[in-house]
């Protein structure tokens, strides 16, 4: 049996129960999101503890109140409870699944972790059951494939959205994960509020704070929407609305465009607090998520050169560019080349050809 050390905690591993290392980065990132976040005396859930490393490391680092932590698996629940024995904390253990313990449970948590093997889909509509106003919950994705649109027929089933499949997938993917959410957490009467959202490695995670009332609930849901995407010109629209009527000919180059959604068209972050996380952790991640401009989708620079037939060019400086101009120009965590921005695609386009001609003479 191997003894790994992470943040405070000591973590035996073993062959049967889920543990990787590499992950340890993103537990960071959410230690440091808690402790941005203020949860001093909080109670909190992991609801898939496997080592029980995420309720002892949030327990150890974040000052939380009480913890529990709970898995179906029965070899997870025999290792996790001797990390809480290593590690000497106050985390209550239960052998169980989610859906077993939300529906026997009187208690309802501030803070819920959520991190499935794949979808976290199937959770959500049982963890709802032990949420109350304010609670936050962080929910991780694996099945990036699927929410990127390798497999468009599985998004549909898993998310009832159409994925979009091209340099803009990880951005529609997450927004295809938020309005999922948000759906369920109306009918359990809480608006969904997205605190911050994160795109790396194989995994997207959102945090999410929960506000009751109907007013909360039905104001979330019209932030979901549908968008569409010009393969020809890189131009991208979207409406925010049940069913919206959104045109399927591009209003630039008039080519047939694809749709996607339905997707989240609202905010991704909170600003002060992804500035407060960023500061705390200082991975290039948590920098660039604090300087991002919170709108939705962007501009690849290399296709928009590609498809302009341009050699390429650094998207520093159609960002610097846009500036100039008066727009509103930032990088994007979802494409290490990519500029979100308040151009339109014809303006991004002519800046592009601008700052090639002048590269030239
Ligand atoms: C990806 S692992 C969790 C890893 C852990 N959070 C970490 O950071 O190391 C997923 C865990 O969820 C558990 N699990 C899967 N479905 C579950 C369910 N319906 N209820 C409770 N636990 C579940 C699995 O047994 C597994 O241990
Ligand atoms: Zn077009």
């Amino acid at each position: 049996m191997n003894v790994v050390s992470e943040g405070k905690a000591h973590i035996r591993t073993n062959e049967k129960v889920f543990f990787n290392p590499k992950m340890s980065t993103l537990r960071d990132m959410s230690v440091a999101f808690l402790l941005a976040y203020g949860c001093a005396g909080k109670t909190l859930l992991d609801a898939t503890a496997a080592t029980g490393v995420r309720a002892i490391r949030y327990y150890k680092e974040c000052g939380i109140g009480s913890a529990t932590a709970i898995d179906i698996n029965k070899n997870a629940y025999k290792l996790c409870r001797k990390n809480i024995l290593l590690n000497n904390v106050d985390v209550d253990c239960k052998n169980v699944s989610i859906q077993e313990f939300a529906n026997n449970s009187d208690e309802k948590f501030d803070i819920i972790d959520l991190d499935p093997f794949g979808s976290p889909a199937p959770d959500i509509y049982d963890l709802m059951k032990i949420s109350k106003d304010g609670t936050v919950l962080m929910a991780t994705a694996t099945d990036t494939a699927v929410l990127c649109g390798a497999h468009s027929a599985a998004c549909l089933k898993q998310y009832n959205s159409k994925p979009l499949h091209n340099e803009l997938c990880k951005e529609v993917g997450i927004r295809i994960l938020m309005c999922y959410i948000s759906k369920i957490a109306a009918q359990f009467n809480f608006g969904s509020v997205p605190l911050m959202c994160i795109s790396d490695m194989h995994y997207m995670r959102v945090f999410i704070k929960l506000e009751s009332g109907a007013k909360n609930a039905y104001g979330a849901v019209r932030f979901g929407g549908i968008g569409t995407f010009c393969h020809s010109c890189g131009r991208f629209d979207f409406k925010r609305g049940v069913s919206p009527l959104i045109g399927n000919v591009c209003a630039d180059c008039s080519s047939e465009v694809e749709g996607f959604g339905p997707l989240w068209l609202g905010n991704l972050y909170d600003k002060g607090l992804s500035l407060k996380v960023a500061k705390a952790q200082g991975s290039r991640l948590a920098e660039c998520i604090s300087k991002e401009f919170d709108t939705p989708l962007f501009y690849s620079v290399p296709k928009m050169t590609k498809r302009l037939g341009l050699s390429s060019i650094s998207h520093y400086k159609v960002i610097e560019a846009l500036s100039d101009l008066g727009y509103t120009a930032t990088a994007t965590q979802f494409d290490d080349n990519g500029i979100k921005t308040d151009a339109t695609a014809k303006e991004v386009s002519k800046c592009i050809k601008a700052l090639s001609r002048s590269n030239k003479g």
